[in-house]
């Protein structure tokens, strides 16, 4: 079983599309261990408690300093013991010491095919805008591993997804996640699942 334990920010429809695959079976060899907010009033929370999965908050507002924070954050998730950390929609820059501690081992979804729209500042809704000012006709979702940099770890899965005339940040935003983010995330979870699998076979 590969224990995951995934961070969210807000609406966690990410989170829902994982849980959905779990409890459906189209995702196997997974414990969705915990979900971790930093934000006590995401909806994401929520979704974890209805299904059962133990859902706790470490907010920055908790705490005098952001290395304070940080600790917190890496004490939390050090504590589910996770073989695997998924970021869906995980607002809050990484704490360079969980990155250094879980090398391979935190994946990251992104709202559009890195290397475009991706980085600081890029997150959100405001991918889906700098996409539209920019006349692409082609967008979609990356699922990388996190590295130290900011959308710049190694590229796990990719999906296009059409831009279509008259579309507004929201409705590429919703058909991005629908035909990609919700697909490619429990795909790569699967993946990364096997590989355990594999591993402990031999
Ligand atoms: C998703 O679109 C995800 O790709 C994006 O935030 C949204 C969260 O939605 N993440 C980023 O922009 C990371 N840079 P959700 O809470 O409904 O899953």
């Amino acid at each position: 079983m590969l224990r995951v334990a995934v961070l969210v920010s807000g609406g966690g429809t990410n989170l829902q599309s994982i849980i959905d695959h779990v409890e459906d079976g189209r995702l196997t060899g997974v414990e969705l261990a915990a979900v971790i907010s930093n934000n006590a009033g995401a909806f994401a929370l929520e979704r974890a408690r209805k299904h059962g999965i133990p859902a706790l908050c470490v907010s920055p507002k908790q705490f005098a300093t952001r290395d304070e924070f940080n600790d917190a954050l890496l004490a939390a998730v050090d504590g589910i013991h996770p073989d695997l950390i998924v970021l869906a929609g995980f607002l809050v820059v990484i704490p360079p010491k969980m990155v250094e501690k879980y090398p391979n081992r935190i994946i990251n979804i992104h709202p559009s095919l890195i290397p475009s729209f991706c980085g600081t500042g890029y997150y959100g809704l405001k991918v889906h805008e700098a996409a539209l000012a920019r006349g692409v006709k082609v967008s979609g979702a990356t699922v990388h591993f996190v590295d130290a940099g900011t959308d710049t770890g190694p590229i796990l899965l990719q999906k296009a997804v059409e831009v279509k005339e008259g579309d507004t940040p929201e409705v590429l935003q919703r058909r991005i996640m629908e035909q990609a983010e919700w697909v490619i995330l429990p795909q790569a979870i699967q993946m990364l699942a096997d590989r355990k699998n594999r591993e402990e076979q031999g």
